[in-house]
């Protein structure tokens, strides 16, 4: 056995692999001698899961966010490690949008009203009154490929567009108490882990959005919920600490919209970073550069 993985993905290139075997669990529950090449997506791979992979040798990461690899212990034990950038842009854009408007436009709690008959007891309720997104200010958090499309199709909505990112642009306090709209779009790193505190947090003003489709360590979790519940913010997030679990508190908040780690969930993107991910493996397979191979 040479390529193992923890869940097929979708596309026609995953059909180009040789003897994929799929492991019926993750961490595999014995040591799988002769696995070179590890597949998977959104799962831990640090030191104790490679001790059970003795002979490894590339892991393909399905996702442009790779932190839940240890990138320097498979370094150390000369495993590559590949992601799947460039191709979810796009689609991780689109879904940041949806949930800005899902948010400062209610619309699951508008769903909600219709579905429920609530609409037959008057029209115009004011807890359905949303806020505009033309001349409300987005404050951009990670100004990297993902964070310039989302600012693009919001300047298309006529909002005014503030950056933070670590080379410059708008100081991350400041953009936290001016911004109406707060989207973050950085990877998970030791830097960025818990860098929006409780603290931090507190700078939102009244009323303001934030969303979240990076990872959701990037925001003090706990803190988060408080805030929500005291109702003075309100959020979008597709990201959680520890997903799948989702903290019990928020599912009964109508100021938060949550959706499953989907931004990048469409049918072209998807079949796109297998594409990417099965060019890597072939790129092994064949003793070529890796394409995507990242660095840590
Ligand atoms: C990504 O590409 O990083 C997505 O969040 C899936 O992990």
């Amino acid at each position: 056995m040479r390529i193992a993985a923890t869940q097929t993905f979708p596309g026609p290139a995953w059909d180009e692999l040789p003897d994929v075997t799929l492991l019926e669990s993750w961490p595999p529950a014995e040591p799988l001698p002769g696995v070179e090449v590890l597949v998977e997506a959104v799962v831990a791979v640090g030191r104790g899961e490679l001790d059970l992979l003795p002979d490894l040798r590339l892991v393909a990461n399905y996702g442009v966010g790779y932190d839940r690899v240890d990138v320097a212990a498979c370094r150390e034990r000369g495993v590559a490690v590949t992601n799947t950038p460039g191709v979810l842009d796009a689609a991780v854009a689109d879904l940041t949008l949806a949930l800005i408007l899902a948010c400062r436009r209610h619309l699951v709690a508008s769903d909600r009203f219709v579905r429920e008959g609530r609409w037959r007891r008057g029209w115009a309720r004011p807890e359905l009154l949303g806020r505009d997104l033309e001349g409300a200010t987005l404050g951009v958090v990670g100004f990297g490929r993902i964070g310039r499309q989302v600012a693009s199709r919001a300047q298309a909505f006529g909002m005014r567009i503030v950056v933070h990112r670590r080379t410059g642009g708008l100081p991350l306090d400041e953009l936290l108490r001016t911004a109406d709209v707060v989207s973050l779009h950085l990877p998970l790193t030791p830097e960025t882990d818990g860098l929006i505190s409780r603290e931090r947090l507190a700078l939102l003003q009244d009323g303001a959005t934030l969303v979240n489709t990076a990872r959701g360590a990037i925001v003090d979790e706990d803190a988060l919920v408080e805030e929500l519940a005291s109702g003075r913010i309100s959020a979008g997030l597709d990201v959680f600490t520890d997903e799948p679990r989702v903290p019990e508190r928020l599912l009964e908040l109508p100021n938060v919209v949550l959706t499953p780690h989907v931004a990048s969930a469409t049918v072209e993107t998807r079949a796109a970073m297998t594409r990417v991910l099965v060019d890597n493996v072939l790129a092994f397979l064949r003793g070529e550069p890796l394409p995507d191979e990242v660095s840590g």
